[in-house]
């Protein structure tokens, strides 16, 4: 199928959140893993998010320049995946920094301020049609930043090629959001293999890196 190249990336801590209990956004990724996330961003030509993430953290999702030893920032295209249009009309993701798509369920569709919506999938976003759609618009190269349920429908669906996760050495206990939402592994055969590609040291945590693994 012909779909851009698909980057996950997250941030999570020792003990597997990327969020608080609650579902704050917290910081996990150090300096250094901050310029890396905005040096990736500037290298790719969308970068993706759910609705949840919208609603919780009301990212801007654009590139900060300060991160990038001088070269100049773009301006990748934001995608949200609402497939009902909830997205609040204020959100900063539609600020015009940068030009955003919402994608939506079929009927779904809602005039909003700003974006390009449309309407892809029964029901919910279909990723591989949205993906098949992106790949005609000439992205190449899409980032995935979350949250937990767009990433675990991600996983789920083997439409990535690479999984970045920085470990951030901290603790946040309870039962927070995870790097792979959903309903999980019913047995052996639904659990997603990965084959760690790289791990290193970053700042005051680790930064690991998965291709998709075998199937089993
Ligand atoms: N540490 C990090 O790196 C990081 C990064 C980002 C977010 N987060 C955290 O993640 C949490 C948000 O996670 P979340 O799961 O609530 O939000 P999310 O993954 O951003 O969005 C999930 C929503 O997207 C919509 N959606 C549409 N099509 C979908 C599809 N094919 N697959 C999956 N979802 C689809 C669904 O809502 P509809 O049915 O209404 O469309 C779904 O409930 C927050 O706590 C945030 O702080 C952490």
């Amino acid at each position: 199928m012909n779909r851009p190249y698909v980057v996950i990336n997250c941030a999570m801590s020792a003990d597997g959140k990327i969020a608080l209990p609650s579902r704050k956004q917290v910081r996990i990724s150090c300096e250094a893993d901050m310029k890396r996330v905005h040096q990736l961003r500037n290298s790719c030509d969308a970068i993706l998010v759910g609705i949840g993430t919208v609603l919780s953290d009301d990212p801007k999702l654009t590139v900060k320049e300060k991160y990038l030893d001088g070269a100049s920032a773009k301006k990748p295209l934001r995608i949200v995946l609402d497939s009902n249009c909830r997205i609040p009309n204020g959100a900063l993701v539609l600020n015009g920094d940068a030009p955003t798509i919402v994608f939506c369920a079929d009927g779904k569709k809602r005039a909003i301020d700003g974006p390009e919506v449309v309407e892809c999938g029964d029901g919910k976003v279909d990723l591989a049609k949205m993906l098949g759609g992106l790949a005609k618009r000439g992205v190449k190269r899409l980032m995935v930043e979350g949250g937990e349920n767009v990433i675990g429908s991600f996983l789920r669906s083997g439409l990535f090629d690479e999984f970045s996760i920085y470990v951030g050495s901290m603790i946040i206990g309870g039962e927070g959001p995870t790097p792979a939402g959903g309903e999980g592994a019913k047995s052996e055969q639904d659990i997603i293999k990965l084959k760690l590609e790289s791990c290193e040291r970053l700042g005051d945590g680790i930064l690991l890196k998965y291709s998709p693994g075998k199937r089993i």
